[in-house]
């Protein structure tokens, strides 16, 4: 980045001391020869090979990769597959349509496990009657369910008969349904009449039939009854109900319909810069082999494990390790309906206590949130069944991950910080836990066979140390293929900024801003819209962020710039406190001590405001923007994306309390 003077610091000052894995990890996993990173990078990109090998093919490919239409990447392009063939149905042939597939836990502390044959059935039901209703290859069905069984199966169900899904995650509202919509042209929808929230009833099909009113298509409805009779329906025109349904196509199976391995699997919509939501486009072949291998050499999924993302489906996280890679391999997968605090702040470990759950996946929000409840949640549980932790999702700064090995792991578990995003499909940056050393606070090496490189303005490589643009060299299996109707949107979001295309020289930009060390270890420091300039200096929000959260005390902190009377460039800073722990001068004074001697002076927030939450998304990402609105006294937008709206007339409050 063009300005570095002195707030730079030294790179080990925010990464915490190493951890090895235990020898006893090393001795059972998945991947834990450490030439596993020369193999790939001597022979790529056929090394892929090893991660289209997790999969069963229709027909073979014969080419690995297709660059001659760069950047739109076709991995595998001659090979066929079906992804819910791949999920089910060989799990059945190789003897085991008894293994439990799906552990479903909800909200009102209901339990059902479906095994891998219960799965195939009603998979092949709901394909069935989705056909019936007309769904033809290629017809994109919208799914907006809670965290219930429907809604994996309804993934399944359309990628069985080559329907590209496109969910939406349930707690968005009924315009932004009717957007995405719109913009798939999507004639069919899956929701519920309604779903619990902290044990009340919310009516979640007034949004559905909102969203249809405001839809130019024609869309044929089902409707799964989650609430039978504290929320009665009546079903109008176009809607079907899904046990119905399932009744009338009862015992009917569907062939799996053989797909290229370059046909869209499904597609994401996520929130880009500007106004318009981008709907990420993802392929069959290439995703399902990139999230399979990272499901057994990151996550180190094996298919006897109970393993447990702790994330919502209706987003990329829930699409690639709740669904797509854990069933790939096989394993069992757990799915929370519910919150990490209803009905007490215990539930997480209740849940992987009794499952005795193996692997653990979960965002650094709710490990700072579990850091702040204290230690005696996890404390009260048997959590020795863990074999292995994992993140996602934010930066986790060396407190919160060191916390999280102690308390949850038993100080002996490794913890794997993965980076990668809607985009990238799947992990493109983490330590293999059988074979690297970990670093709180760093994510760890690219994978094998993804080449990662930290650059300044001009595409240069950055010095070690030192922060620039995250940005990847080569394609990777589970890229996206492109964004929905919109290959320009994706040339210019994504590759336009470092690429040079009249010489077909082509670099992915992520957005995100990134230092990397001498041992090649990669700490993300946030996306390129979270940098504040204070007199000339650069500052990464997310650093000054991560030097509060390690002071004891602190649970979360936000960082955003404000600007001055004179026209200068202010850091306000809002921090909320751990249980217990009041918000007092020495929390404060530490803070500045903390910022001052890990960034520089330079950093020193001109405001600390203390709140008792963070604004956040509710996806649990920190709402940055309005918090600058806030610090700026501007009118604030919409705020019904918020998880906690509330919150930010008391964060107003405190802010001119404090004059
Ligand atoms: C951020 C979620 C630091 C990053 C899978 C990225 C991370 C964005 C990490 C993508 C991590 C994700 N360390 N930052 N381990 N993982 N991010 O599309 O800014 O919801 O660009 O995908 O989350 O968010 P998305």
């Amino acid at each position: 980045m063009d300005d570095r003077n002195g707030w730079n610091r030294d790179a080990a000052a925010l990464t915490g001391a190493t951890h090895s894995p235990p020898q006893s990890f090393v001795e059972q996993a998945n991947v834990s020869d450490p030439g596993i990173y020369e193999a790939f990078a001597e022979n790529w990109p056929a090394c892929w090979e090893r991660a289209a090998d997790l999969l069963s093919w229709d027909d073979e490919y014969e080419t690995v990769l297709d660059e001659t239409d760069a950047p739109f990447y076709r991995w595998f392009p001659d090979g066929r597959l079906n992804a819910a063939y791949n999920c089910l149905d060989r799990h059945l042939e190789a003897g085991r349509k008894n293994h439990a597939a799906i552990r479903w836990e909800g909200k009102q502390g209901e339990r059902r496990t479906y095994t891998y044959r219960d799965l195939y059935v009603e998979v092949n039901e709901f394909a069935a009657a989705l056909r019936n209703l007309g769904v033809e290859e290629d017809d994109v069905v919208t799914i907006y369910l809670p965290m219930i069984p429907e809604l994996p199966i309804a993934m399944l169900a359309c990628a069985r008969i080559g329907a590209p899904h496109s969910v939406v995650f349930a707690g968005l509202s009924a315009d932004a349904l009717a957007t995405r919509m719109a913009a798939a042209d999507s004639e069919y929808l899956v929701t519920c009449d309604g779903y619990y929230r902290r044990g009340d009833a919310f009516n979640q099909k007034s949004k559905a039939d909102n969203a249809r009113i405001g839809c130019e298509q024609d869309v044929r409805t089902v409707v799964v009854d989650r609430l039978g009779d504290d929320l009665p329906h009546v079903l109008g025109d176009d809607e079907w109900d899904y046990h119905e349904l399932r009744e009338e196509f009862a015992g009917e199976t569907v062939e799996p319909v053989s797909r290229k391995a370059t046909d869209m699997l499904f597609l994401m919509y996520t929130s880009g810069t500007t106004g318009e939501p981008k709907g990420v486009v993802h392929a069959t072949g290439g995703y399902l082999a990139h999230v399979a291998w990272t499901s057994h050499a990151v996550l180190d999924v094996k298919p006897a494990d109970t393993y447990w993302c702790a994330a919502d489906i209706g987003w990329i996280t829930g699409h690639s390790y709740i669904v797509y890679g854990p069933l790939a391999l096989g394993t069992t997968t757990v799915m929370y309906e519910g919150t990490p605090d209803y009905p007490d702040r215990d539930r997480l470990w209740k849940i992987v206590d009794r499952n005795a759950v193996d692997v653990f996946y979960t965002a650094p929000t709710a490990i700072r949130a579990f850091m702040k409840w204290g230690a005696e949640y996890p404390g009260g549980y048997d959590l020795s069944s863990l074999r292995l932790l994992g993140t996602v999702g934010e930066p986790i700064s060396p407190r919160p991950w060191n916390w999280y090995r102690e308390h949850v792991g038993g100080g002996d578990c490794p913890v794997v910080d993965t980076w990668w995003q809607t985009e990238t499909g799947a992990v493109a940056i983490s330590t293999l836990p059988g074979i690297d050393e970990m670093k709180p606070g760093s994510a760890g090496p690219a994978l094998p066979g993804i080449d990662v490189e930290i650059v300044d303005q001009s595409g240069d490589e950055v010095t070690p140390g030192e922060a620039g643009y995250l940005t990847i060299t080569r394609p990777w299996p589970g890229m996206a293929r492109t964004l929905y109707d919109n290959d320009e949107r994706f040339v210019a979001e994504y590759w336009q900024r470092f690429s040079d295309p009249d010489a077909d020289e082509w670099r992915y930009f992520s957005g995100d801003t990134a230092r990397i060390d001498d041992d090649g270890y990669i700490s993300v420091l946030g996306r390129v819209d979270d940098v504040i300039s204070v007199s000339g200096h650069r500052l990464g929000t997310m650093e000054i962020e991560s030097a509060i959260a390690d002071v004891d005390g602190v649970a979360e902190a936000a960082v955003v710039g404000r600007s001055s009377e004179t026209g200068d460039t202010e850091i306000y800073a809002y921090v909320s406190t751990e249980r217990g722990r009041d918000p007092n001068t020495a929390v404060r004074q530490a803070i500045f001590e903390n910022i001052e001697s890990s960034i520089g002076p330079i950093a020193r927030p001109t405001a600390v405001v203390f709140t008792p939450e963070l604004p956040k998304t509710r996806s649990g990402k920190i709402m940055r923007r309005l918090l600058e609105d806030v610090a700026n006294g501007e009118e604030l937008g919409d705020t019904s994306a918020l998880r906690n709206p509330e919150i930010v007339g008391e964060i107003q409050a405190e802010i001119e309390d404090d004059g």
